[in-house]
């Protein structure tokens, strides 16, 4: 998704927002571009190209001491040029760069335009550097009554950076549903849509909230609300630097990210077992052990692969808790009129804490009276501050669009909130027991699962001639295939489909054939014979089989293996999820595709 950055300070302006675009390349973008005031002009420089290239654009660039860039993923217009943003008014006095959708830009350019006002581009955010310039231009008091006005105007979600070139001591931000977070330095302040463009400059931050606008200048920032009533905030010092973002040798982040996954795990775990009363600790959770006893059912929601780690959830929940629960799409929920209930706990799941869908069904919830809590890795993200109690991933940032160690984590810290549910309910010690030293024992695995890497490169390349695969999985394989063939597509863009077991001879089984290679999930669990099975039926029609497996099977059975440590069967999915990261990288690597960039694809969804 698009990416802001902005800047007011005693150094050059340009090296510092080409930097922090960047760090933001990750998120997905399709154009970029920058402002910035020098000599009191505007010198705004955006194409649709990649960052690298907007940089030789620049060149040396234009001092300045104020300035704002930003990358694009086209909603409003094509991603050419003349919609990349910095927008400018037509005078060339104001310069906007907007995260976000103005649902109502049609009606106000409608009316703009039979104002006599011309735009140059097709975006909805031209429109806000057109009111915010009608402002200044009528005498607005400062830049901050300005733009506070022209979104008065303004229906819908954004995070904006505004600069006026008569002003150039200011810049002027507002949230409303899309992150903006101000960095604090010495006599310089940054903005920015996500922290990984901040860190290298300043560990000082502030999350604005929706419905917020600030002024910085280089001395400082003042906070307000839309209806101009100060705000009070208290800056966050956030534990990541600009070494959390580095590739470390690898040739890309997804890899980095898989093989960080052992340690990810040690950090979820961390504090958190507790082996005298062989349950968890979850004090993000705020729930006393009545409450937690109070639970009667549990749903998970999310988007992606978070909506499928909230299935492995939902199992685990059901599996040690006995307490009914399942996982929905979030991007359904608040459309279906859903039926909130108060003896369910709803967890909301998400790396980055912004999923625009997430966050909805979040506010869904809490308007209908709902218990919900936040599994979220961005610490300060808006899912885990409008849930305010939750479980931290601690995953640390993940910048690969596809996701790997916050997956897993999720899927851990879930095993600890299912491990806590089913120790005030009717979970034994002795089995507490054994899911804690699971628990315990799962980075050391991981690390062995990953050891297998050069056989699943190998099988992948074998694969990576299919036009299109299935993954197969019953009950506990189930949301593991399904994770598994949203990997593949993602990143090698082969069409994946994800089918229960039991489902294939209900129609699918028509497509197999010597071109329809399936990868069958078998756990080494009481349905192994079943799972054998169905691997005999895929063979039976001369399918292709990739067994992925911690059981023994018979020799033949499948065409490949790839053997998957053991923990405990409640928690073995997690484990099953690593191979299938690394068949899906491989098997991309194989296709030559640019696995940290995949096409149309965006880190965060911060729009609907
Ligand atoms: C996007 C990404 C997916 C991700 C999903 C949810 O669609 O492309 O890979 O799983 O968002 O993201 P979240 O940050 O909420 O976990």
């Amino acid at each position: 998704m698009c990416g802001i950055v902005g800047y007011v300070g005693h150094r050059d302006a340009t090296p510092i927002l080409l930097e922090g675009l960047h760090r933001l390349e990750y998120r997905g973008y399709d154009s970029a571009g920058i402002a910035v005031v020098n000599r009191g002009k505007l010198r705004v420089t955006k194409a649709a190209v990649r960052v690298a290239e907007l940089r030789s654009l620049v060149g040396d660039g234009h001092p300045a001491n104020i300035g704002l860039a930003h990358t694009r993923w086209a909603t409003h217009g094509e991603p050419t040029e003349r919609n990349a943003h910095p927008h400018v008014d037509p005078d060339g006095r104001v310069a906007v760069v907007h995260n976000g959708i103005i649902e109502n830009a049609d009606q106000l350019r409608a009316k703009l335009t039979a104002e006599g006002a011309t735009f140059a581009s097709d975006t909805d955010t031209e429109v806000l550097a057109h009111l915010v310039a009608a402002r200044v231009s009528a005498g607005a008091a400062s830049l901050e009554d300005a733009v506070r006005a022209a979104l008065w105007e303004v229906e819908g979600a954004y995070g904006i950076v505004v600069l006026d070139v008569r002003n150039p001591g200011e810049l002027v931000v507002a949230r409303n549903g899309s992150p903006i977070v101000l960095g604090i330095g010495d006599s310089e302040m940054f903005v920015a849509s996500d922290l990984a463009a901040l860190v290298r400059h300043t560990q000082q931050v502030v999350y604005l909230d929706d419905g917020e606008l600030a002024t910085l200048r280089a001395d400082g920032y003042r906070t307000s609300t839309l209806q101009a009533r100060r705000t009070d905030k208290t800056p966050t010092v956030v534990e990541l630097t600009d070494s959390d973002y580095a590739l470390d040798g690898f040739s890309d982040y997804m890899r980095k990210e898989i093989a960080e996954q052992p340690e990810a795990v040690r950090r979820a775990l961390l504090g958190r077992l507790d082996e005298r009363f062989s349950t968890a600790r979850l004090d993000g959770l705020r729930m006393d052990p009545h409450e937690l006893r109070s639970v009667q059912r549990v749903k998970f929601l999310g988007c992606g692969s978070a909506y499928y780690a909230g299935q492995i959830g939902a199992d685990l929940v059901e599996q040690l808790a006995r307490i009914p629960a399942d996982a929905e799409s979030a991007s359904e929920f608040r459309y279906r009129n859903p039926v909130v209930d108060g003896d369910t706990l709803y967890v909301a799941v998400s790396q980055s804490g912004e999923t625009a869908d997430t966050l909805a069904a979040v506010q869904e919830l809490r308007r209908k009276g709902g218990r919900v809590i936040g599994v979220v890795n961005a610490v300060g993200s808006a899912i885990a501050r409008e849930c305010g109690s939750g479980v931290f991933l601690h995953a640390g940032p993940e910048v690969s669009v596809a996701s790997t160690k916050a997956v897993t984590n999720m899927s851990t810290c879930f095993a600890l909130l299912a491990l806590l549910l089913g120790r005030v309910r009717d979970l034994s010690v002795a089995d507490g027991r054994r899911i804690v030293a699971g628990l315990d024992s799962l980075p050391d695995r991981i690390e062995e699962a990953i050891a297998a890497e050069d056989h699943i490169a190998e099988i992948a390349r074998r694969f990576a001639g299919a036009g299109s695969m299935f993954f197969v999985g019953r009950v506990r394989g189930w949301p593991v295939a399904r994770e598994g063939a949203q990997k593949l597509k993602e990143i090698s863009y082969v069409h994946a489909e994800a089918y229960q077991a039991g489902e294939l001879k209900h129609g699918p089984i028509a497509l197999i054939d010597a071109q329809m290679p399936s990868v069958v999930i078998v756990p080494d669990d009481e349905l192994l014979a079943k799972n054998i099975g169905t691997i005999e039926q895929i063979r039976a029609r001369g399918g292709p089989v990739l067994a992925v497996t911690n059981a023994t099977l018979p020799a033949g059975l499948a065409d490949a293996e790839i053997r998957v440590p053991h923990v405990t069967e409640e928690l073995d999915p997690i484990l099953f999820g690593i191979p299938l990261q690394l068949l899906a990288y491989h098997l991309a690597v194989a296709l030559g595709r640019d696995i940290d960039k995949p096409r149309n694809l965006a880190k965060s969804v911060t729009v609907e």
